[in-house]
């Protein structure tokens, strides 16, 4: 029996036989596309998910029982122990210098919300020059390069739908000056979407309806790709990780990176305060002696506006899906042995699929389910893990949305506002309205400055000052 043969049959054994209802009418390439669909699907693990999550055989929703506010670093300003922050420092600079930490961008997500065609990280973001998203990370990266004589490996996880274009973009623009050789691209896994009988639709006769896996799956990818074993060999223990639409975040922040190196943690968490009450974040929380991220879609209102008697919210540490990863770790989760299983979540979708006679069908309302991995949750499974507090003014911006918060012009807003407040610790005059954002544009490049006190240092060296008058990008 041919190899396709038995495939065909394990699904028909499975109760999956419908993903082949229109075989014969395809042509010789169309089958031999669904059989490589077909492989990609396990079986075992959809039907484990249709009678859990499905089929409504586990209680549905997440359990946010015994939770409790998770302990936080907390920044100096806010009751932090300087000395301490200043020991991570000295830690995470060591760290980088001896080459254990390289960066992980997750960008296989499709940007729906935003509304922009492209992968994400091609979008033009900066507020002078309009830099996409990429340039400004491989920038981050050029910076710290050069700050710490080291180079480092740069891992950036896309999905079979952005995949071809991002690498593309990448070389159209040269890798941004950081070397083609450092920069690694590799697919996320892809899960098949199920109607609510637990059947895998098709999204057209010889298309099974695929999507990207969750950023959780981001674990198993990094192991499956080859990604972790290429940093073993290179000796990198630590993997900054981040997601592709926030420009704000400090990539290489050696205090946080001396945080978790120090505390022995496999994974380690930014944290900001929320913004306000029910902000779409996820909540750090300790739930019977572990520590979980809950969504803000999960977390009962009563908790996520729970308040101390002095008026301070009880649950306020804030994900900013700011992550360190020990490689050990990623190799232990991503591998997926008995005890460390990320779980799936369920999200109701309306999934675009053809009817009986192929014709297509798009659904009005939510006709199928999808599965995701969440990377937060493999932090119960974490030893030693630490929430560090950052500053949202200084790390945390995202481009999520098309219009209001969350948008291309807070984004925008709040890089300026950022470059705008070096430029008064150095002396600058720059005008700024009364929320801080400037009334000039003002762009400054990752390769002048990262923070304050190296935009200062640039800003003494400027031979020539360039005036303020119009605007300036440096
Ligand atoms: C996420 C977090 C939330 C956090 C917030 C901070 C979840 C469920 N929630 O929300 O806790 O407070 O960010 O900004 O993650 N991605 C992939 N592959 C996928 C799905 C997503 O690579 O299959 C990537 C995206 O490209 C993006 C990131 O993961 O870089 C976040 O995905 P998104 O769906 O935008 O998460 P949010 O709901 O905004």
């Amino acid at each position: 029996m041919k190899d396709h043969d038995v495939l065909m049959q394990s699904f028909q054994a499975a109760g999956q036989g419908q993903v082949f209802r229109f075989w014969t009418d395809l042509s010789a390439e169309q089958r031999t596309s669904l059989i490589e669909q077909a492989r990609e699907i396990d079986l075992a693990e959809v039907a484990r998910l249709n009678d859990s999550l499905v089929l409504g055989r586990q209680a549905a929703g997440v359990d946010v029982s015994g939770l409790e506010p998770a302990p936080c670093v907390a920044l100096p300003e806010h009751g932090g122990d300087t000395a301490l922050w200043a020991e991570a420092k000295l830690a995470g600079e060591k760290a980088l210098r001896q080459g254990k930490v390289a960066l992980f961008t997750v960008a296989g997500g499709q940007g729906t919300r935003l509304g922009y065609d492209g992968p994400k990280g091609t979008f033009p973001v900066t507020p002078v020059t309009r830099k996409p998203l990429f340039q400004v990370f491989a920038e981050k990266i050029l910076a710290a390069q050069r700050r710490y004589g080291c180079e480092l490996m740069w891992f950036i996880m896309t999905s079979h739908a952005n995949h071809a274009q991002t690498l593309a973009f990448f070389d159209k623009h040269r890798h941004f000056g950081l070397r083609p050789e450092q920069v690694h691209f590799f697919r996320q896994g892809r899960m098949p979407a199920v109607d609510f009988s637990g059947k895998i639709l098709l999204e057209g006769r010889d298309q099974i309806a695929l999507s990207p896996d969750g950023h959780g799956g981001s674990l198993r990818a990094l192991v499956r790709s080859g990604a972790i074993e290429r940093m073993e060999r290179a000796g990198v223990e630590v993997i900054s990780y981040f997601q592709v639409d926030n420009p704000l975040i400090r990539i290489i922040d050696p205090a946080f990176i001396g945080f978790h190196v120090r505390r022995g943690s496999e994974m380690s968490s930014r944290m900001v305060p929320k913004a306000f009450d029910k902000e779409k974040v996820g909540h750090f929380c300790i739930q019977r002696g572990k520590l979980v991220v809950i969504e803000y879609s999960d977390m009962p209102d009563e908790l996520a506006t729970l308040r101390h008697a002095a008026g301070e919210l009880v649950y306020n540490a804030g994900s900013i899906a700011i992550h360190l990863l020990s490689t050990a770790f990623v190799r232990r989760v991503g591998e997926g042995g008995a005890n460390v299983v990320l779980p799936f979540h369920r999200a109701d979708k309306k999934i675009p699929t053809i009817d009986d006679a192929g014709a297509p069908v798009k659904p009005a309302k939510p006709n199928g389910v999808k599965f995701e991995m969440f990377v937060f949750d493999a932090l119960p499974f974490a030893r030693n893990p630490v929430v560090v507090e950052t500053r949202r003014s200084e790390e945390f911006s995202p481009v999520k949305n098309a219009e209001g918060v969350d948008s291309p012009k807070t984004c925008s807003d709040d890089q300026m506002k950022l470059f705008a407040r070096w430029m008064h610790a150095a002396g600058l005059a720059v005008p700024v309205d009364d929320t801080g954002v400037p009334t000039i544009r003002i762009e400054i490049s990752p390769l002048f400055a990262v923070d304050e006190d190296s935009f200062a240092e640039s800003w003494a060296a400027l031979k020539v000052k360039p005036a303020l008058a119009d605007g300036l990008a440096l």
